[in-house]
């Protein structure tokens, strides 16, 4: 398998001082299917080894948890609009996203399936929601074990690139990146629909397709895949417009590095600082530039993909009015 560079790497010509071309890319971290790391790991920690173990369950449901916790609560937030969530989303699906075992049926079937991929919650009939909706068991299945042979401890990997790269756009894989390209000026594949683009359909199905495959997920989501879609093909346009004799892959290539810069700036100066403050030094630009370090390791941290970053859950709306 060929993992697309996660930068315009592939660029042949020389941009500054540094030669795209000579740009080393990394291999032993942030590609696709590539482990998260982690800050602490217990399994380690307790000496648990053996990729198809489970941890001693000494804790609470995690639905109890939740409802003493986090009870379901609709507060309007007065300094942020529903953009805050939408984006979050979108962002992460640029660099998390972690497989689920492969568990045939349903994991709340404990009898049926004695899996070691299923981990599901029993239920508290108490509990109102689950009261409403007739429901005795959250069906949970774990992530898929990555250990390279049994006797490991059970890590967990993404099977997208880690960088903030708009791999959620453009693919994590060369050959899914190419098939989502017209082929033409830069530009991404498109459909017109009245007049405006939207995106394509996957080849032979009429399910629309972006680079990650959690694109049409909800409609809010989608709207973000159409906007970086449309965004890509407008600024492929206009260097078109402005420049003469460049090839396809040079027009898309300069796209892409213009798009990811525009996102991460985005991410960096505007997203984050809504979410956690823009006190903190460690997360400020300095300068106008910023450079790619060859060795830095970008893995993505398996406590933030598992749990830290799903506080955008908490941002979702109770009711999402599409119209
Ligand atoms: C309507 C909005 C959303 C829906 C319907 C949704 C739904 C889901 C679903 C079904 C999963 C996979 C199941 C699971 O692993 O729990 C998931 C995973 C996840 N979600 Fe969301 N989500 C939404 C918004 C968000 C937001 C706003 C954030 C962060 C700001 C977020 C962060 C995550 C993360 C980090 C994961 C784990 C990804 C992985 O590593 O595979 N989600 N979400």
């Amino acid at each position: 398998m060929t993992v697309l560079a996660t930068t315009a790497a592939t660029s042949p010509w020389k941009r500054g001082k540094v030669s795209m071309s000579e740009m080393v890319l990394p291999t032993h971290c942030g590609v696709v299917l590539l482990s998260h790391k982690q800050f602490v790991s217990l399994r380690a920690e307790l000496n648990i080894t053996g990729c198809d173990v489970t941890m001693p369950n000494q804790l609470p449901e995690p639905r109890a948890v939740s409802s003493v916790f986090h009870p379901e609560q609709d507060r309007a937030d007065t300094a942020n609009s529903l953009m805050l969530m939408q984006f979050g989303q979108f962002l992460d699906h640029d660099v998390t996203l972690t497989p689920e075992a492969e568990v045939e049926g349903d994991c709340c079937d404990v009898l049926a399936h004695p899996d070691p991929g299923c981990m599901s919650m029993p239920l508290n009939p108490a509990d109102p929601f689950i009261a409403e909706h007739g429901l005795n068991c959250l069906e949970f299945k774990r992530s898929s074990a990555f250990c390279l042979d049994s006797s490991e401890v059970r890590e967990q990997f993404n099977i997208i690139t880690h960088y903030i790269d708009l791999s959620n756009i453009y693919g994590s894989e060369d050959d899914f990146a190419c098939s989502l390209r017209s082929g033409m000026r830069g530009m991404l594949l498109s459909q017109d629909v009245g007049g405006q683009e939207y995106l394509p359909y996957a080849s032979g199905t009429e399910n629309l397709v972006s680079g990650d495959i959690r694109a049409i997920e909800m409609p809010g989501l989608t709207s973000m895949h159409t906007l970086f879609l449309r965004e890509h093909n407008r600024i492929a346009e206009v260097i078109n417009q402005y420049t003469e004799g460049l090839t396809d892959e040079e027009i898309y290539q300069e796209t892409r590095r213009i798009m990811i810069g525009a996102f991460q700036n985005i991410v960096y100066r505007e997203f984050l600082p809504a979410v956690i403050g823009s006190t903190r030094k460690s997360l400020r630009i300095k300068g106008k530039r910023t450079r790619y370090r060859s060795n830095s390791d970008v893995s993505i941290f398996n406590e933030f993909a598992t749990a830290a970053y799903r506080f955008g859950h908490s941002l979702i709306q109770g009711t999402i009015h599409t119209r």
